[in-house]
């Protein structure tokens, strides 16, 4: 249906917006009645390369996926040349498990849009796309809405960032995708927002140099935009104060977290934690998720989004931090939002399920990826069928591994999750899958 639609022009039917809890979403009024814009405020009265070194000694780490450091990537724009130049927000939040950037656009859009401000201060960036999913319609229209409420207030506009009170204007437009999976990576979103396939670039060269419009660009996650008023206000050191540091001498994981969780869990949802907390303790407390579903055991958890590899039953007491990655042979942290399987979970289902998702995503400009992803689909459909040979299982790790363990064969990192997803599952988890090849009717038909 929203393939159709024009870009957003409607405001949503009530406003504020309530949900059917009673939660409604926070107006610019509201917003600025309870401090509200005071960090943009402060931001302006700095100067900016003062702002990009706050983010630096913050080292607020990315919130989208790679946990890439903030400032330092706000430091690599070369210096402004009378051109234009872009912020682009990624709110595409398309990963299966991933549902944490949408409740800061349904209850807190000038949180994000705050960042934004402050950002393209910071940064001298003329113009900011807000790049939302298809899929959240609602969310589009909330955030436009916003959006209005912040020309109206002044933040954006020709008059100046705060109705004039600096000579630097920034204009904020919304834009939404048309439900691709693939339009979340960074260089794809860029051509999506120019009108045109969302297929990703070879980088270098990187957006900051070569971006939209082939003009310098960032392009920040909205969770990563959120944090920055309140670092702008309270400073480094308040944010230092939370989270933890590496204990495996990389970088440290500072500050608070969104995390989404869902699966089987009592009560799913997003919370915000400090990273470092262990996923037990996530899941089992009462405030929290209050336990696995139904009194059952815990199996596994990925910890989002899917790409990022499967945690197994002795890595329940994992700590949701930037080590993760290293710590427990997955990928990463990720978005940090949790899938949790309790001892029901039948896991060549898990397998093949993400695969699915993984070869219909694939855009399809690499061969490994493009012909690999549906190779993997297929040798799992076969196994979960009762098809399977203990050759398929062998070929299922070389293909996948073959998607992963190449830097430089494929443009972007989708073939390198679809391999992290597939190969951990079956490594972790093999004895299931070699119970369902041996009880296949073909394998004993055989012997
Ligand atoms: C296939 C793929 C999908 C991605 N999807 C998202 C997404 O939905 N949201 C997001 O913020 N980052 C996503 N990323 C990461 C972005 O490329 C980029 O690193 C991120 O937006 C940078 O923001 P940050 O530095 O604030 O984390 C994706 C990456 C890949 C490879
Ligand atoms: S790795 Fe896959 S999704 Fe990424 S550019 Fe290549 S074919 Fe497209």
């Amino acid at each position: 249906m929203f393939l159709t639609e024009p870009v957003m022009t409607q405001r949503i039917p009530t406003w504020p917006w309530s949900d059917p809890a009673g939660r409604t979403v926070i107006t610019g009024e509201e917003y600025l009645q309870t401090g509200g814009y005071e960090a943009l405020r402060r931001a302006i009265e700095m100067d900016p390369s003062d702002l990009v070194e706050l983010i630096k000694n913050a080292e607020l780490r990315g919130r989208g996926g790679a946990g890439f450091p903030c400032g330092v990537k706000w430091g690599f724009l070369p210096e402004p040349d009378g051109g234009r130049r872009y912020l682009a927000i990624n709110c595409d939040e398309a990963e299966p498990g991933t549902f944490k950037d949408r409740l800061l656009v349904d209850y807190d859009p000038h949180q994000v849009l705050e960042g934004i401000a402050i950002a393209c201060w910071a940064c001298r960036l003329d113009t900011a796309y807000f790049f939302i999913r298809g899929e959240y319609r609602h969310q589009a229209r909330v955030m436009e809405q916003a959006i209005r409420e912040a020309y109206e207030m002044g933040i954006f506009g020709s008059q100046g960032l705060m109705k004039g009170a600096t000579n630097f204007a920034v204009e904020c437009h919304l834009h939404r995708g048309a439900g691709a999976y693939i339009c979340g990576e960074e260089t794809a979103l860029l051509e999506a927002v120019e009108g045109k396939r969302g297929w990703p670039r070879l980088k270098p060269p990187f957006p900051a140099v070569e971006g939209l419009f082939g003009r310098p660009t960032i392009v920040n996650n909205v969770e990563t935009l959120a944090a920055v008023p309140h670092i702008v206000e309270r400073g480094a050191e308040w944010w230092k104060g939370m989270g933890c540091e590496s204990t495996i001498g990389q970088a440290p994981s500072y500050g608070t977290k969104l995390v989404g969780v869902s699966g089987h869990v009592v009560r799913p949802g997003v919370y915000e934690v400090g990273l470092g907390v262990p996923l037990r303790d996530l899941i089992e407390d009462e405030n929290y998720c209050g336990g696995i579903k139904g009194g059952r055991a815990y199996k596994g958890c990925i910890p989002g989004g899917v790409s990022m590899g499967i945690l197994d039953q002795n890595e329940y007491g994992a700590e949701l931090d930037f080590d993760i990655g290293q710590k427990y042979a997955i990928m990463g942290l990720g978005t940090a939002c949790p899938t949790m399987f309790d001892d029901g979970t039948d896991m060549v289902m898990v397998a093949r399920n993400i695969a699915r998702f993984f070869k219909n995503e694939s855009c399809g400009q690499c061969t490994p990826c493009r012909e690999g992803s549906q190779w993997v689909y297929k040798l799992l459909v076969k196994i979960e069928q009762g098809y399977g040979r203990a050759s398929d299982l062998e070929l299922l790790t070389e293909v996948a591994g073959a998607m992963g363990s190449m830097p430089g064969t494929t443009i972007c990192g989708l073939a390198d999750g679809t391999n992290w997803a597939v190969s951990t599952i079956v490594k972790k988890f093999r004895a299931e899958f070699e119970a369902r090849i041996a009880a296949s009717p073909s394998v004993a038909a055989v012997s």
